[in-house]
């Protein structure tokens, strides 16, 4: 067990370079399955997200080679099962990409309910009713397995009733080798999906309109192997962007598409940091103590709620009141009592935070809840005086490459320490 130990009040300088998007990531590396042949993958962030992935179809039967840390040669041509136990679906919310990757390859997957972060009811039912009007038949049997299978899948309209990134994706998946054409209506537009689409037409397949709420998916008989590189993480950049106006730094963010970030840029200049956009970086100045504003996170191009608990740090420190709206999910400010204990002043109603801006934080023993939660905290460590402890940080480390390196890179006092688990102490004892 690992904890990371900050203390605070430095600012950040310096530069820092972005990963590869984990959201875009997790759904590459299933889609490689539709290919049965050899994709080389670039820009691979490595995260324990991608660890997971790579373990769950290496089980399928897939050949991985790792060329380089951020780039991996998987052979899906020696897949021989399209079955995913719960042992290795429990640890990720994107497993139920193999659904819809299986699904396409096989007309058969049978797929355990996904794990992931805890934000509430996180339903699959639009996944599902997309499968369905593909002509797919879709059971959730006792033991929670998710078994899906059709003897020939085919085209269809398909409105998906609230926008879902995983169902958009599911639904591309299992299409894109389906008979005719299918169009997803209400689909999700974030960067993921793009490249997503981009990947799988780099592969051979015929999607049009990835990026606007209609896709429409041709169905193709076969699909390639390719080289591709993944896409910048918009929210890890984001991350180190609000860090670095948290903590009354200056850095440079490099390796982005600024048009991305555009919803965040508006909200740090809406509170009053200096973001000057380049073309394949952004900077980010503080200008002093930051300027209250209200959030009202929603589906992309809208701020987006992977960012809610970050941006809420900011916000605690600022000058006046904000209001963060969450639209996504029902249960995103569990995180919320974490900053409290830290001595920010923030009263939660429902899908609803009332900040009230403190001059600063203090450091305090605290906890990671969840990944953007993790996120959260170690900005709050940062721009803290004193000394914070952040306990199950593994929940960081499925998101975001070399963290500590990075911070550490930008001038943070920051480091790993390893938790002597108590049985070893009572041992001792
Ligand atoms: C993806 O989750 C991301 N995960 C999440 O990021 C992100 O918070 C979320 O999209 C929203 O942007 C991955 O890409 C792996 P949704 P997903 O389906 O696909 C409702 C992170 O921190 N809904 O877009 O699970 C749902 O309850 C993670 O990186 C249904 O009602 O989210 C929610 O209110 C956490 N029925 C809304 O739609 C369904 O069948 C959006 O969920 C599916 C979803």
């Amino acid at each position: 067990m690992e904890k990371i130990v900050i203390n605070g009040g430095k600012p950040l300088n310096g530069e820092v370079s972005i990963s590869g998007a984990k959201n875009a990531v997790v759904a590459i590396i299933p889609a490689t399955i539709l290919a049965q042949d050899v994709c080389r993958i670039e820009n691979i962030p490595n995260i324990s997200d991608v660890s997971m992935m790579i373990r769950i179809l290496q089980q399928l039967g897939a050949g991985i080679k790792m060329i380089n840390k951020n780039t991996l040669e998987i052979d899906t041509s020696t897949i021989n099962s399209y079955m995913v136990s719960h042992s290795l679906t429990k640890h990720l919310r994107a497993s139920y990409y193999l659904l819809g990757a299986l699904l396409g390859r096989y007309g058969c997957a049978r797929v355990a309910m996904p794990g992931g972060c805890d934000f509430g009811v996180r339903p699959i039912d639009l996944h599902i009713k997309g499968f369905e009007l593909l002509g797919a038949s879709v059971s959730i049997e006792e033991n929670a397995i998710i078994d899906a299978r059709s003897d020939m899948l085919t085209g269809s309209p398909i409105y998906l009733d609230q926008v879902s990134v995983g169902a958009t994706i599911n639904v591309m998946l299992a299409a894109v080798k389906a008979k005719g054409l299918t169009v997803i209506e209400n689909a999700a537009k974030e960067p993921h999906i793009v490249d997503l689409a981009n990947f799988l037409n780099s592969m051979g397949a015929d999607i049009r309109g990835a990026g606007t709420d209609v896709i429409k998916i041709r169905g193709v008989d076969i699909l390639h192997g390719c080289t591709y590189s993944i896409i910048p993480d918009q929210i890890e950049a984001g991350t180190y962007m609000v860090a670095a106006a948290a903590t009354g730094g200056r850095v440079l963010v490099k390796n982005v598409i600024p048009k991305h970030l555009e919803s965040i840029t508006a909200k740090l200049i809406e509170s009053g940091v200096h973001v000057e956009e380049y073309d394949d970086s952004v900077l980010i100045e503080s200008t002093g103590r930051p300027k209250h504003c209200n959030i009202k996170t929603m589906p992309h191009p809208g701020f987006p709620t992977d960012m809610q608990p970050q941006i809420s740090v900011l916000l605690s420190i600022a000058d006046g009141t904000s209001i963060v709206s969450e639209g996504v999910w029902d249960n995103r400010f569990r995180y919320v009592e974490q900053l409290i204990r830290m001595g920010a002043s923030i009263s939660v109603d429902g899908k609803l935070a009332v900040i009230q801006g403190v001059e600063r934080l203090k450091g305090a023993p605290i906890k990671a809840d969840d990944l953007r939660a993790g996120a959260a905290m170690l900005i709050a460590g940062l721009c803290a005086t004193g000394t914070t402890e952040i306990e199950n940080i593994i929940h960081i480390d499925r998101g975001y490459e070399d963290v500590v390196e990075k911070f550490r890179l930008l001038g943070a006092d920051i480091k790993r320490v390893t938790v002597e688990p108590i049985s070893q102490i009572a041992n001792i004892v």
